[in-house]
């Protein structure tokens, strides 16, 4: 909005100045016989004196108009024509030669024509000492000027591509290109300006917007983990992270069998690639969280310390408090202290970083969690966006409906902060079942609440889905083999 404010009150102020220009030269033409009258009433002798006088102001207000009517013309050419034919914005560089030439010509043509008497042909051929003079003086901005030219001839890179420029490897966005040099916008939001002469003399490396660009990751596993199951599992985390291309599917693979660790280097492209910093940053964590949820360890240099331990009192053991989460989760409340025991041993701890998925509708699932610590969101698409159905937070479990029916995954279920959950396999819930009876009904009872609030959140659907317990009761039984 305000950009366009800018641009009406430019176009009018334009108008104004060609207005008043012309207004003064009318009046100006108007009265020169008069003016020149006059001023040959008061000289007198110093006869053509006046035709100065007159003439100055003359070649000013024609200088004056024809400067207007380039800007006007070139505003034409390359904001209209330009920009509707090739689609982006003239290069400043192209729109200032231009002005420059026609304003130049125009100017000459009128100086001509003011000043019969001057000679222009014999001025310029005869000043050649003063154009060595000149000319050695602008050596530098006549050198940027024409490395310029070239560079947008070329047009090796255009406006908004990330560019490596120079032995001190300036990198940043390219904002402009002028006569002078390129202006580049850094990652840590300054302004670097190269010469043109220079620019043209270093190599410089582009990374086009329109183009697919790749990053390489490095990391390091031990040597004891496996390499199939590192890059599936690396890959899988990072195919999906923001600004990824899912195009084309990252590659992981090993990069030298390092002293102390397995070296890998993860290539991934990016959608955007001014943005890679960022990028970098999120791929490493989710490499991270994948490796840690599967196992997998990162490698350090490895040495042999021996300590002196001090007698410690006896801390609380992980599988105690995953018993006392699993004794607050409201279907397990029905369980004995040692069969609590017996269902934490069994189940297995994963974290996830904010923003990933833990589980994807449609899905095949054997295996259901409660979460430990942080909250996740229940969300179903429809018409292609994402309706978040519930927030579930610490004691809390999901993920039940495809272990208990065999059916597929309901909804998605993703992480909001990191969260860690608790992971219960088919087997774990079929010794439970066959201890307590009355543990199946009671999950009956939520997947069916869960199932009506699926289906639109409808209070009648609630209700037939509620009255459909009883069937989902039998097939739950049905398919834990349970009499
Ligand atoms: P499942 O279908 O295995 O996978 C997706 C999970 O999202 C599903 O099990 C439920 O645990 C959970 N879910 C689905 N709908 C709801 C809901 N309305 N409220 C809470 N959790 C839900």
């Amino acid at each position: 909005m305000a950009a366009v404010g800018l641009k009406r009150n430019r176009i009018l102020a334009f108008i104004f100045a060609t207005f008043v220009v012309a207004l003064a030269l009318y009046f100006f033409l108007y009265f020169e016989q008069d003016l020149r009258n006059y001023l040959a009433s008061r000289m007198g002798p110093r006869a053509r004196a006046e035709d100065s006088l007159i003439n100055i102001p003359k070649l000013i207000l024609f200088s004056l108009l024809a400067f207007l009517g380039v800007r006007a013309l070139s505003t034409i050419i390359f904001d209209f024509v330009f920009r509707l034919r090739r689609g982006y914005e003239a290069p400043t560089l192209v729109r200032n030669i231009f002005s420059l030439v026609v304003f130049s010509i125009l100017f000459l043509l009128i100086f001509n024509r003011i000043y019969t008497e001057v000679n222009l042909g014999a001025l310029f051929t005869t000043s050649a000492i003063f154009g060595v003079i000149i000319g050695l003086a602008l050596q530098d901005t006549l050198g940027n000027f024409f490395s310029g030219i070239s560079l947008h001839a070329d047009r090796p890179f255009q406006v908004g591509d990330v560019i490596v420029v120079g032995q001190q490897k300036h990198t940043g966005v390219v904002e402009s290109i002028t006569w002078r040099a390129i202006k580049i916008r850094t990652f840590q939001n300054h302004v670097v300006l190269v010469s043109n002469s220079n620019a043209a003399k270093e190599a410089i490396e582009v990374c086009p917007r329109d183009n697919l660009n790749a990053r390489i990751v490095f990391f390091g596993t031990l040597y004891t983990d496996s390499p199939a199951k590192t890059i599936h599992v690396v890959r899988e985390a990072v195919r999906d992270a923001d600004n990824v291309s899912p195009k084309i599917t990252p590659i992981v693979r090993i990069r030298n069998l390092g002293e102390s660790s397995i070296d890998w280097e993860i290539k991934y492209w990016l959608e955007d690639y001014a943005k890679y910093n960022d990028t970098d940053a999120l791929v490493r964590q989710r490499i991270w969280y994948a490796l840690r949820r599967s196992g997998l360890t990162f490698a350090y240099p490895t040495r042999t310390i021996q300590l002196e331990r001090k007698v410690a009192p006896k801390p609380v053991t992980a599988e105690e408090q995953i018993a006392d989460r699993l004794s607050a989760v409201d279907i397990f409340s029905p369980l004995s202290p040692e069969e609590l025991q017996k269902l934490a041993a069994a189940t297995v701890g994963h974290v996830f970083a904010p923003g990933e998925t833990l589980i994807r509708a449609g899905d095949e699932g054997s295996s259901m969690f409660v979460v430990h610590n942080g909250r996740v969101q229940v969300q179903v698409t429809e018409n292609g966006r994402p309706r978040p159905v519930a927030v579930l937070s610490e004691g809390d479990f999901f993920g039940e409906m495809a272990l208990f029916t065999g059916e597929p995954r309901t909804a998605n279920v993703l992480a909001i902060e990191e969260t860690e959950v608790l992971e219960i396999g088919h087997v774990a819930m079929k010794h439970l079942f066959e201890t307590n009876p009355d543990l199946a009904e009671s999950i009956s009872w939520t997947i069916a609440e869960r199932r009506a609030s699926l289906a639109a959140g409808s209070q009648q659907l609630a209700q037939a889905s509620i009255e459909e317990s009883a069937g989902l009761l039998s097939s739950i039984k049905r398919f834990f083999g349970l009499r």
